[in-house]
């Protein structure tokens, strides 16, 4: 069988217009606002960047975006929403499409954006510090670190195992249908690694049906050990949130937000 090196393959134009549908909270983007509220025309770097669903507000409010993003699809959906922007707006918007783990961050950024459980994309805790120390990298003395994950709780090794869960499913604009589903193969406790195969189940407007499976890995992170790759690659942690609203963390949180400033 396929197998794909990190957690979910986006790359089909269903999949980037479905996360559209469906991801559509603002709360993240509400509170980075909140955050920056006092700077002006920030120098932005937003890896695993998506559809632009942060990154277009951002370069609205004046701010310049290097968009980081490995799948294809969502690459276009961004570009396609950038057109909409007038010129000076969209050219403050790059739209790059590069395995994040694997490029060359670039440096002298203001902020770097890790939303919406980035870190929870990959395979591992080399890939997932490899991120961190990029970000350390990639930012100016006193640029600061946005990074939003799932507070993993220690439980994904009760499974379920070997049972088909629908992941999202829905229509797209032109009648389509599509079907993501996730089946637990196991998890290796050692490593804290997901082992998963993935079905993606398409169906085009005329009924002609096509069904992709592949095996990938996920690895959790929970709020000590992200705390602790920040400490460990010279960041000092200003805030810790809980939720998306501004919350603060507590150990019953189910997310594990840091605002944090490289020293
Ligand atoms: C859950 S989406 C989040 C998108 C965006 N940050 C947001 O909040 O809407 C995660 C995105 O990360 C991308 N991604 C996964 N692994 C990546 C990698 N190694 N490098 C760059 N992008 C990656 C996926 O293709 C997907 O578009």
């Amino acid at each position: 069988m396929k197998e794909y090196k990190y957690s979910l393959d986006y790359d089909h134009p269903l999949i980037a217009e479905l996360y559209d549908s469906t991801e559509n909270s603002s709360d993240d983007i509400d509170l980075i606002r909140s955050l920056i509220d006092d700077f002006n025309a920030l120098n932005v770097l937003e890896p695993f960047s998506g559809t632009g669903r942060i990154a277009i507000p951002l370069v609205k409010d004046g701010h310049r975006v290097v968009c980081i993003e490995i799948s294809k699809s969502m690459h276009d959906r961004a570009v396609k929403k950038a057109a909409r922007l007038d010129r000076n707006t969209r050219n403050r918007l790059a739209l790059i499409v590069k395995d994040a783990v694997y490029c060359d961050w670039g440096g002298g950024y203001d902020l770097i954006i890790l939303a919406a459980n980035s870190l929870y994309e990959l395979d591992s805790p080399q890939t997932q510090t490899k991120c961190i120390r990029n970000a350390s990298r990639g930012l100016k003395s006193g640029g600061y670190l946005f990074v939003d994950n799932d507070d993993y709780k220690g439980n994904w090794g009760r499974g379920p195992f070997g049972r088909q869960q629908v992941v999202f499913e829905g229509h797209g604009a032109d009648g389509s249908f599509g079907r993501s589903i996730k089946e637990g193969l196991r998890f290796d406790e050692s490593d804290r690694v997901l082992h998963l195969k993935r079905t993606w189940f398409y169906e085009n407007p005329p009924g002609e049906e096509k069904i992709t499976t592949y095996l990938a890995a996920q690895r959790p992170v929970s709020h000590d050990e992200v705390k602790q790759w920040l400490e460990q690659n010279g960041f000092e942690i200003i805030h810790e949130y809980g939720d998306r609203k501004g919350g603060n963390y507590n150990i019953d949180s189910e997310r594990a937000v840091f605002w944090a400033r490289k020293i």
